[in-house]
């Protein structure tokens, strides 16, 4: 059984795609059973509270210092027993501590098809401003493990998208944002099927 907690700062529009899934029951033996946000405002919290499941609104700002923090979140993860932590739209970086008690269990969506695209200060628009920028024809969404660095673990998913002629940020926002809707669920059904095996050495 996956017991799956949701990481998300924004409007979590994966998650309510994942939910959906869920609800289908298109990703079998799993369940959300706590969804966590730096941001008390967050969508995520709100749409987890529509769906009557745990939202926890957890901040570094909440505690004296970080060490503090890292043992309230691992708390948190191990009180609902969960296996697989699911980052959506998570601004904030894994501290290695987090990395490290959940090693291969956490993954994350990035709106690019990484490697390229990735790294410090590669997210939101930046990242679809730099595909224009760079002139790929083809951009995409990944879905990886989260390890020590940004955007670097082991690819799980990809799927990918071409740019229209006179492609804008925005547009590209838009377009992958339709793609990550559908990988996010697919490679959590893969994952709770064991077509996708997070512990391979
Ligand atoms: C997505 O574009 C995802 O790739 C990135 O953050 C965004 C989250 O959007 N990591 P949402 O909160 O799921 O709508």
């Amino acid at each position: 059984m996956l017991r799956i907690a949701v990481l998300g700062s924004g409007r979590g529009s994966n998650f309510a795609a994942i939910l959906r899934a869920l609800e289908e029951g298109v990703i079998p033996n799993a369940r959300v059973c706590v969804v966590i946000s730096n941001n008390s405002g967050a969508g995520i919290l709100e749409l987890a509270r529509s769906h009557n499941l745990p939202a926890v609104h957890l901040s570094h700002k909440q505690f004296a210092d970080e060490q503090q923090f890292v043992r309230a979140l691992l708390e948190l993860l191990r009180r609902h027993e969960v296996n697989l932590v699911v980052l959506a739209g998570y601004m904030k970086r894994m501290h290695p501590a987090v990395v490290d008690a959940y090693r291969k269990r956490i993954v994350n969506i990035h709106p690019a098809l990484l490697p390229k695209f990735g790294g410090a200060g590669m997210y939101g628009h930046h990242v679809h401003e730099a595909v224009i920028a760079s002139g790929e024809r083809v951009s995409g969404a990944t879905v990886h493990l989260v390890d020590e660095e940004y955007d670097h673990g082991r690819i799980l998913l990809q799927q990918s998208v071409s740019l229209s002629a006179g492609e804008t940020a925005d547009s590209l926002a838009a377009k992958v944002l339709q793609i990550e809707h559908q990988l996010y669920p697919e490679a959590l059904r893969q994952i709770a099927e064991g077509q996708i095996i997070l512990d391979t050495p």
